[in-house]
């Protein structure tokens, strides 16, 4: 369907969990765009790392991608797509006007993964709350086509990624930030391998919040337990409910009671 849609839209805009911009995207879509002019939008970025956000934006830019970054829930960055996509688009509106067609419309598509914030996205650029599309049966019938600025429109129908889950490690990023269930996965287990990637990438967040050592050697099980220890969570004979502090640690990271991480690098992709 999406393949179908693509012929419809002058670029597709990609929104990305800025927490897990490797995770929450799905490769095939360079395979499925071909030489489309692409938009990323790094979402949720007030609950990742401004810094890793910054090189992100770098790293997609490098590849000829036009780069947004919003936070949906406050509108922060909303304002920046209109530009955005006519710089983007600019050679073919530069044609549009060679030819006369000055009021000629682009077309955009946005996709990603379940979750990421597409509807919510839409509806910020549209200005809307939940309210009709504009429907355009000339275009294409069925399909609705939202009125986002003078001249854009957008499809009012995301397009949907599967995320991929060939490898493991791509399914606990996104059951960490909850893209994916956690019942899926053993939250014990989860919560091992969330605090060995936190030790590694944000040790002081976890002494600061759970007031434990991070050691050279770092094991995940052992943290959970050091933590868990500390919080008093206790089971009979003394032993530590790691299972109890692995659901707190899921809960906190995603609250961002322990602070706003991205768990992905650019240079991993390299
Ligand atoms: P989808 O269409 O891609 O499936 O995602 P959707 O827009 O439904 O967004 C999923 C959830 O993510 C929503 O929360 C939405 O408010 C939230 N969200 C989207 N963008 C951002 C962002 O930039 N920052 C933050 N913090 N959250 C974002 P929800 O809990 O399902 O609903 P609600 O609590 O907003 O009512």
């Amino acid at each position: 369907m999406m393949e179908e849609d693509l012929k419809l839209v002058d670029a597709v805009c990609e929104i990305l969990d800025a927490r897990i911009p490797i995770s929450s995207r799905n490769p095939d879509i360079d395979a499925i765009c071909g030489k489309k002019p692409r938009m990323v939008i790094l979402n949720r970025i007030d609950m990742a790392d401004p810094d890793l956000v910054s090189r992100w934006s770098s790293y997609f830019k490098a590849k000829g991608m036009a780069v947004i970054r919003t936070d949906c829930k406050s509108r922060k960055g909303i304002s920046t797509f209109a530009p955005a996509v006519r710089q983007l688009l600019s050679e073919k509106l530069q044609r549009y006007a060679e030819k006369g067609q000055v009021g000629r419309s682009l077309k955009l598509m946005v996709v990603g993964i379940p979750n990421v914030g597409k509807s919510t996205f839409i509806n910020q650029i549209a200005g809307r709350k939940g309210a009709k599309a504009e429907n355009r049966p000339g275009v294409t019938r069925g399909k609705q086509w939202v009125n986002v600025d003078g001249g854009l429109l957008l499809l009012d129908t995301p397009g949907i990624l599967w995320p991929k889950f060939d490898d493991p490690e791509v399914g606990m990023r996104l059951a960490y930030t909850g893209a994916v269930k956690d019942d899926i996965l053993d939250t014990e287990t989860l919560g091992c391998h969330l605090m060995e990637l936190l030790a590694r990438e944000y040790p002081q967040a976890l002494t600061e919040r759970y007031k434990i050592d991070i050691p050279a050697q770092i094991d995940g099980w052992e943290l959970l337990q050091a933590a868990g220890r500390k919080r008093g969570f206790l089971v009979s004979g003394g032993e530590v409910d790691t299972e109890r502090m692995a659901k707190v640690l899921l809960d906190e990271y995603r609250s961002c009671k322990l602070g706003t991480f991205t768990l992905e690098r650019p240079e991993e992709l390299q």
